[in-house]
């Protein structure tokens, strides 16, 4: 059996909702047997969903998410799937905490207690079933504590939050299991059922590396996204740039010379061209590490508003102690005699360490980053 914990969704914007539609097309090609929905799916909308669910038969499931205002619920609370002799009940729960911000009633939807509904789900599951399975998205405490709260979940898959169990944990007899984020792990769970009794015979991740070769159908259909997603948000070529802001570097370039030549000859000088090369300069999953302080004030939006702000550029690493950069330009302006009497031994910037750097160089992104050596290399 396939299943899935939730959150194949992530955020609300135009370009992540075209990208949902591939994953989801993709998730209906590897049949899953249960998809239960996290609150980021929730966001979309019961509209979206009735629609994804309808166009590609996929098995939604939860026992928590209501219609908004009702006493129905959204979708199907567990699905009894025959495996040979066994009868094996599957019922998902989501986080009401977490959707708190994120499921406004407009999307239509209210998520209710999740171990008041996963207690309902075993009770009705136990009466029929041999095998109960949960698909708990309620990260891996919250996983753990509905195993202590609710007897009789023989499995529980967790998700949410992006930890991950390298072997299954026990809480009294249920089986916890959780695979960390964005599909790089799979579970692998291999049971054996001898008269009523059930019994761990395997639990393990497997990473799925470039070792793992690609399902031709999954391949093609990432092509195709590809294709369609620069088709769809096409990039113009940046117009010549004439008003450039002060946090780019080329503000910077009239009076720190050197460190401008050193800087340009990094990476992060190219961090642009990497996602034009790969095409994926709309994605704002890739934006936020590739160019200049996305979405924070006066930092990057689009490629359109602020063509200066692509790449990772001196406004990344040096961030200001005060609002505005023209105060420091400015001081500087007057000469340095003038401007260091006025500095009086107060920076205008907030000294570097190694949590400037880990915003990007995170583990995903960045799993050999090693602050001394890195620093050596872009340090001026
Ligand atoms: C008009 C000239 C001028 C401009 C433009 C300018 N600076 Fe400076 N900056 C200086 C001078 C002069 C110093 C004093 C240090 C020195 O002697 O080199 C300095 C110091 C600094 C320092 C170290 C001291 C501190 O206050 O933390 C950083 C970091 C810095 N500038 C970053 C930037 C960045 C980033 C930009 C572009 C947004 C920029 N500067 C634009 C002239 C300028
Ligand atoms: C805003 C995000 C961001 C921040 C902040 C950031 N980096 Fe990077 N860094 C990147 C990206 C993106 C790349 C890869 C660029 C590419 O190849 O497209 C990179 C590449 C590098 C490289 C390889 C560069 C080369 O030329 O060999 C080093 C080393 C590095 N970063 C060190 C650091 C250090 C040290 C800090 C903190 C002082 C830091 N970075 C801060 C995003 C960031
Ligand atoms: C959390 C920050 C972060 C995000 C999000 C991110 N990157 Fe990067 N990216 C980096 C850093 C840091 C490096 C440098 C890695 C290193 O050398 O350690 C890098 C390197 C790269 C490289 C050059 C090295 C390589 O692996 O080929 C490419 C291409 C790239 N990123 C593309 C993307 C794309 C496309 C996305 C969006 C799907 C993305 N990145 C999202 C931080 C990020
Ligand atoms: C990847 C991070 C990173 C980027 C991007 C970056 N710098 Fe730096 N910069 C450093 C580090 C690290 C130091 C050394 C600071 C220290 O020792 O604390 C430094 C030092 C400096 C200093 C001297 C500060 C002093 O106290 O003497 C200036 C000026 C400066 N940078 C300007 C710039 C300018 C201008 C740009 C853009 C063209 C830029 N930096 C881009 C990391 C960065």
């Amino acid at each position: 059996m396939l299943v899935d914990c939730g959150d194949f969704g992530s955020t609300k914007v135009k370009s992540e909702i075209f990208k949902v539609n591939y994953l989801l097309t993709g998730m209906a090609l590897l049949s899953y047997d249960a998809i239960n929905l996290g609150e980021k799916d929730l966001q979309y909308g019961a509209e979206f969903l009735n629609e994804v669910s309808k166009r590609h038969q996929l098995p939604f499931i939860s026992a928590n998410v209501y219609k908004y205002g009702t006493e129905e619920l959204f979708t199907k609370p567990y699905l009894i799937k025959q495996k040979g002799n066994l009868k094996i009940g599957i019922f998902g729960v989501t986080t009401k905490s977490g959707a708190r911000h994120l499921v406004k009633p407009s999307t239509g939807f209210e998520v209710r207690d999740p171990v008041a509904a996963a207690q309902k789900a075993v009770n009705e599951l136990r009466q029929k079933c041999d095998v109960v399975i949960a698909l708990a998205h309620l990260g891996l405490n919250g996983a753990k504590e509905l195993a202590q709260k609710v007897n009789g979940i023989d499995i529980i898959i967790s998700g949410h939050d992006t930890q991950r169990t390298q072997k299954p944990a026990r809480i009294g007899k249920t089986v916890v299991m959780q695979m960390g984020s964005k599909g790089k792990y799979l579970g692998h769970l291999e049971f054996k059922v001898a008269s009523n009794l059930i019994s761990l015979v395997e639990g393990k991740l497997v990473s799925l590396n470039a070792k793992i070769p690609d399902d031709q159908r999954l391949a093609g259909l990432v092509s195709e996204f590809d294709k369609a997603f620069v088709s769809h948000y096409p990039l113009k070529s940046p117009k010549a740039i004439e008003n450039f802001s002060l946090l780019s570097d080329r503000s910077c370039i009239q009076c720190h010379r050197k460190e401008h030549r050193q800087w340009s000859s990094t990476l992060h000088r190219k961090a642009w061209q990497s996602l034009i090369d790969k095409e994926q300069t709309s994605d704002p999953e890739c934006l936020q590490c590739h160019t200049t302080l996305f979405k924070q004030s006066d930092g990057f939006t689009t490629v359109f508003e602020t063509p200066d702000l692509v790449n990772v550029q001196c406004a990344d690493c040096h961030q200001l102690t005060g609002g505005n950069p023209q105060e420091h330009i400015n001081k500087f302006r007057r000469g340095r005699a003038a401007a260091s009497a006025q500095t009086n031994g107060h920076a205008d910037f907030k000294p570097i360490g190694e949590g400037t750097c880990l915003r990007c160089h995170n583990k995903e992104s960045s799993p050999n980053f090693n602050y001394q050596e890195a620093f050596l290399k872009v340090t001026h």
